[in-house]
């Protein structure tokens, strides 16, 4: 699999297969809360009949029963990676593995399970005042991937800045998956803490995840193999 993936943040089944024929190779995808609820699940079996890797961006958080039997529907659909939110608790993402393990058909490879930890959009004084989580956000987001280690998670979902720390807690094979990437020179958007993909593998990111850079770039075909070039040899 590739090591960019590339969200496809549109509201249409038109604008996204519109803009993935701009490219000639399978890349990896994100689908997330918006395509899926404009255009349903099939948008899911849509883009994995061209032959992209995804990673269903869907955040399950509710209780373990109920995690545990819409991840197992989820699975049938044959994504690459799925998530749901630490915060949920460790019999929460217990039971999401369980759901995995119980849809996946048989003879195929489960989907890799991935945990939200703190949302890069939570300050630290939101984190203390609002969530009652005292302390700083890099020490919760080490605790949530603990967390999801020993559920039996194989990643989460993290900013650049605290990849390294998680790796260092979790293990080295445990993934890091991070979102907040922008090209230098590039435009940040409403991003607030930002890192280039030359950054991202340095601080040994296994997986970015790459929005506007690529989707409103003038050649997104050519910019994404830029940056997964970067990710997969390391020209850093
Ligand atoms: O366009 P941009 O590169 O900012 O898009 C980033 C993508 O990563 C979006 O799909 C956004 O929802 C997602 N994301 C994020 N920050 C998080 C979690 C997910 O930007 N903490």
């Amino acid at each position: 699999m590739n090591k960019t993936i590339v969200a496809l943040d549109f509201s249409s089944r038109e604008e996204v297969l519109g803009f993935l024929a701009k490219f000639d190779e399978p890349v990896f995808v994100k689908i997330g809360m918006e395509l899926t609820y404009a255009c349903g699940l099939d948008i899911v079996k849509d883009v994995k009949a061209l032959g992209h890797d995804i990673f269903l961006d869907l955040k399950l958080h509710d209780i373990p029963n109920t995690v545990k039997g819409g991840m197992k529907n989820l699975a049938k659909l044959g994504v690459d990676v799925i998530n749901c939110h630490c915060g949920g608790g460790i019999a929460m993402m217990k039971a999401a593995k369980e759901g995995i393990l119980e849809g996946t058909p048989e003879g195929k490879e489960p989907a890799k399970l991935i945990g939200v930890t703190i949302l890069t959009s939570v300050s630290k004084e939101a984190m203390n005042e609002e969530l009652g989580i005292d302390g700083e956000v890099m020490d919760t987001v080490v605790r949530y991937a603990k967390n999801a280690k020993e559920a039996g998670l194989d990643g989460v979902v993290c900013s650049v800045h605290e990849a390294k720390a998680i790796h260092e807690a979790c293990g080295d094979d445990f993934l890091t998956v991070t979102p907040g990437i922008r090209l230098a020179g590039g435009n940040v958007n409403d991003q607030k803490r930002v890192a280039t993909p030359e950054y991202a593998k340095e601080q040994g990111c296994d997986y970015i995840v790459v929005g506007r850079s690529i989707t409103t770039s003038a050649d997104p075909a050519k910019t994404y193999r830029e940056i997964e070039e970067v990710m997969s040899n390391g020209a850093v």
